[in-house]
């Protein structure tokens, strides 16, 4: 059994948490973290995490960056195992991320989906063989609550194609404020913004005469639900480092 604390237990995420944690056996939530607590929950909520009491194996973050900083200190103090779900966040926080993870073990991704961290691997493969020709473009569509854009998925899957490119290819996010033509060493990332949309994210391959488009859509924020707490299992015999979903997926 792995005990859970689950940061931002209040938001939409920390509720999907919870249940999907209660059709599970091998998950306990012991107790949340919040500003804004409700009392909607079978467990105690704090507003400070110095209040926990509980007995905690592993955290779960589905908050805002305002908070990355505390909790990761948390963690390293109580070297509790974290899982940082939250986007958005610096690149000075990213850094903290890597230097906690060198006692505490931390995983930390983007996007907990299965499925977009295998459309990752299809788009690297697809950069490899189609960069020559191909200009590249990235389409996110998230629902209109959405604080950050591009979304932090968007970001990985392009750093992800720049790993795999042969040249260090530029991001480019506000097209309408040049008046210039398309570079061919550019990745396009665009946000749209609107309604309920859960999360869908498109890689176009546009090419002379042919475009190739690579798209994951999540239907149900459950998938990034059922990922961090996988993530929580895997994480609380961790060794200390920094794991993704690269390893949790060579874990199953
Ligand atoms: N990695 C992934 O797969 C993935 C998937 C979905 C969402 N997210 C990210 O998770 C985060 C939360 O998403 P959400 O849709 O649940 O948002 P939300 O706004 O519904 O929930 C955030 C919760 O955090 C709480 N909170 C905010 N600031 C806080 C603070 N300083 N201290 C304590 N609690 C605080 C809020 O009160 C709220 O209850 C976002 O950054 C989102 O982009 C990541």
């Amino acid at each position: 059994m792995t005990n859970i604390l689950i940061c931002g237990v209040c938001g939409n995420m920390g509720h999907t948490v919870v249940r999907a944690a209660n059709g599970r056996c091998d998950v306990n939530i012991v107790a949340g973290f919040d500003i804004k607590p409700s009392s909607d929950v079978d467990f105690p909520v704090y507003t400070e995490l110095s209040q926990v009491s509980e007995q905690i194996d592993a955290i779960i973050d589905f908050s805002h960056p305002s908070m990355t900083d505390a909790i990761l200190d948390y963690a390293a103090e109580n070297h509790i195992p974290a899982v940082i779900c939250t986007t958005g966040l610096s690149g000075e926080q990213i850094a903290k991320i890597n230097s906690v993870s060198e006692e505490t073990p931390i995983f930390f991704s983007a996007n907990m989906s299965l499925g977009v961290n295998l459309i990752i691997d299809l788009v690297q493969r697809a950069a490899k063989i189609l960069e020559d020709n191909f200009d590249i473009e990235i389409v996110e569509k998230h629902h209109n609550q959405k604080l950050d854009a591009p979304s932090g998925t968007a970001l990985a899957i392009a750093d992800a194609i720049s790993d795999v490119l042969k040249y260090e290819p530029e991001y480019t996010y506000d097209r309408h404020s040049i008046r210039k033509k398309r570079d061919k060493h550019e990745i396009g990332i665009h946000s749209v913004r609107g309604g309920t949309i859960v999360g869908e994210h498109s890689v176009i391959f546009a090419g002379r005469d042919e475009v190739i488009e690579v798209k994951h859509t999540a239907s149900s924020k459950e998938v990034f639900a059922v990922g961090a707490l996988s993530a929580a299992v895997f994480l609380k015999d961790a060794k200390p480092g920094l794991y993704t979903m690269k390893e949790l997926i060579a874990a199953q």
